[in-house]
C-alpha cells in the first residue's frame, strides 16, 4: 500500500503540493488528474523518491521516502513526464543496460529481457535507434524500462501525452494489462484518460485535492444539473416565466427573435425531470413547441468545475 500523508512540496515561494493525503491499495489503478500547474507531477517525484517533501511523508508498505528513499525505488518503476530515453541507443541496447543498472539476477537477465519486449510489443524495433521511433513507440519503450525489474508499483507521468488517437489506445491497452498485476498511478490532465483506465480518481488543483473517489462517486457527489434547451414560437415572453415556475427552474438565457421564435434555457437540480409539466403547459396554453431538449452534467462539467480556478501557473 502507498500513503501519502500531509504532504507538502514548495520550490522557493511556490507551494506546488500544499498538504496533501491519500492512500492507494494494493492492485489498484489511481488516476491523478489536475490541470496544468495542479502539482501532478511534483507529488509523483515524491513518491518515487526523486524529490524531499518539504513536509509530509510517502509511505510504501513499511519503508519511508525520508528514510528509505533507495529501497522504494526499487520497488517502484516510473515513466517520468518527458520520457528521458537515450536517443541514439538501440532499444535492446538501451534495455540492456537499464536491466543491468536495475540489477537484473543473471539467469534471468536474457529471459527477462525478452518477456518485457514481447509485452511491450517491441519485438519489431529493437535493433533500431530510439531518435528513429515514433513517440508511441518510445513510449513503450519507456513503458518497459520502468517494467523491468518487475517492480510492485507502476507511477506513469502522462504516459499517453502528444500521441495519436490509435497509440493512446495501444498504450492504454499495455497500462491496462499491466495494470491487472500492479499497483498503479497514472496523471493525466485528460478526463477521458482516466475514465478509460482507472478504478479510482484523485483530483488535484492548486496542490490541493478537491475530489477523491471512483467516476460513479464523483458524478453523484457532484450536484449535477439538468439544463433545458427550450424553443417556442406563437408565445410572449410571460411564457418562459411560466415554464420556469412550474418547477422552480433557473432561467440562464431568454431570446425572443424578429420572426417570433423564443428561446430559452433552464436550468434545474439533475433529479428534477421537468418535461412532462412543460410540455403540458405548452399544450394548454396553445404555443407551438419547436425544441425541447435535455443535456446533463457530464464528468467533464465536474472537473471543470473543480479546477475552475486552476490551469496554468496560476498562483
Ligand atoms: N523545478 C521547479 N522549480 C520551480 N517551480 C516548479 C518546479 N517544478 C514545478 N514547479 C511549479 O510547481 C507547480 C506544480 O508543477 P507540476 O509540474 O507538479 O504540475 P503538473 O500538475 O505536473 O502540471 P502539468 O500538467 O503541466 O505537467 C507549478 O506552479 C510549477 O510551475
Ligand atoms: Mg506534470
Amino acid at each position: 500500500m502507498i500513503e501519502v500523508r500531509n504532504l507538502v512540496k514548495h520550490y522557493g515561494d511556490v507551494k506546488a503540493v500544499d498538504d496533501i493525503s491519500f492512500t492507494v491499495k494494493n492492485g489498484e489503478i489511481l488516476g491523478f488528474l489536475g490541470p496544468n500547474g495542479a502539482g501532478k507531477t511534483t507529488t509523483l517525484k515524491v513518491i518515487t523518491g526523486y524529490l524531499s517533501p518539504t513536509a509530509g511523508n510517502v509511505f510504501v508498505d513499511d519503508l519511508n521516502v525520508l528514510d528509505d528513499s533507495m529501497e522504494i525505488r526499487k520497488m517502484i518503476g516510473y515513466l517520468p513526464e518527458m520520457n528521458p530515453l537515450y536517443h541514439d541507443m538501440q532499444v535492446y541496447d538501451f534495455l540492456e543496460f537499464v536491466a543491468r543498472v536495475r540489477e537484473i539476477n543473471k539467469n534471468q537477465f536474457r529471459s527477462r529481457l525478452n518477456e518485457v519486449i514481447a509485452l511491450c510489443g517491441l519485438n519489431g524495433v529493437v535493433h533500431k535507434n530510439i531518435n528513429e521511433l515514433s513517440k508511441g513507440y518510445c513510449q513503450r519503450v519507456g513503458l518497459a524500462q520502468a517494467i523491468i525489474h518487475d517492480p510492485e508499483i507502476l507511477i506513469l507521468d502522462e504516459p499517453t501525452s502528444g500521441l495519436d488517437p490509435n497509440q493512446i489506445m495501444e498504450i492504454r491497452r499495455l497500462i491496462k494489462n499491466l495494470g491487472k498485476e500492479k499497483t498503479v498511478i497514472i496523471s493525466s490532465h485528460i478526463l477521458q484518460e482516466m475514465q478509460a483506465t482507472a478504478d479510482r480518481m484523485i483530483i488535484i488543483n492548486r496542490g490541493r485535492i478537491v475530489a477523491d473517489g471512483t467516476v460513479d462517486a464523483l458524478m453523484s457527489d457532484f450536484k449535477g444539473k439538468t439544463r433545458l434547451t427550450l424553443e417556442l414560437k406563437n408565445a410572449d415572453e410571460a411564457a418562459v416565466k411560466k415554464l420556469q415556475s412550474l418547477q422552480e427552474g433557473v432561467l440562464l438565457s431568454q431570446l425572443q427573435t424578429k420572426d417570433g421564435i423564443l428561446s430559452a434555457v433552464l436550468e434545474y437540480p439533475s433529479e428534477i425531470d421537468p418535461r412532462e409539466q412543460i410540455f403540458r403547459q405548452i399544450v394548454k396554453n396553445k404555443w407551438m413547441l419547436l425544441e425541447m431538449s435535455r443535456h446533463k452534467t457530464s464528468l467533464e462539467e465536474v472537473f471543470r468545475n473543480l479546477t475552475i480556478e486552476g490551469g496554468d501557473d496560476a498562483k
